[in-house]
């Protein structure tokens, strides 16, 4: 069973999930990490469950469209996930920010011919 710690607001906050977990839906209905973890839509729109991957990360898939969106190269570099889209199999550190982060601001529009 992976082992989750979430550094948030100063504290750790240390839990078992089963394999394949996905830790909003956990929270979503009450379970570790609830009310550890921040989160919001549940599904790779709104960036309030946007985690820092500090051990883990390389066990994690590839992002995906909604994390390329969503987070933006910038913040993926930095090792930025979005919780809500990924399936945990291993144990995983992260931490979430005070602030949630804001939603990546989309390519702006094509101009119109
Ligand atoms: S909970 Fe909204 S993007 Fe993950």
């Amino acid at each position: 069973m992976p082992r989750i710690a979430i550094h948030r607001l100063g504290q750790c906050h240390e839990g078992e999930v089963k394999d394949n977990s996905n830790l909003v839906v956990r929270a979503g209905i009450r379970q570790f990490p609830y009310p550890h973890l921040r989160y919001g839509c549940g599904m790779g729109k709104c960036a309030k469950c946007a985690s820092r991957v500090l051990a883990g990360a390389e066990h994690l898939p590839a992002p995906n469209w909604k994390e390329l969106k969503v987070l933006g190269p910038e913040r993926l570099e930095q090792g930025y996930r979005l919780m809500c889209q990924l399936w945990i199999e291993h144990d995983l550190e992260i931490a979430q920010d005070d602030l949630p982060l804001a939603v990546a601001p989309s390519a702006p529009p094509a101009a119109a011919a």
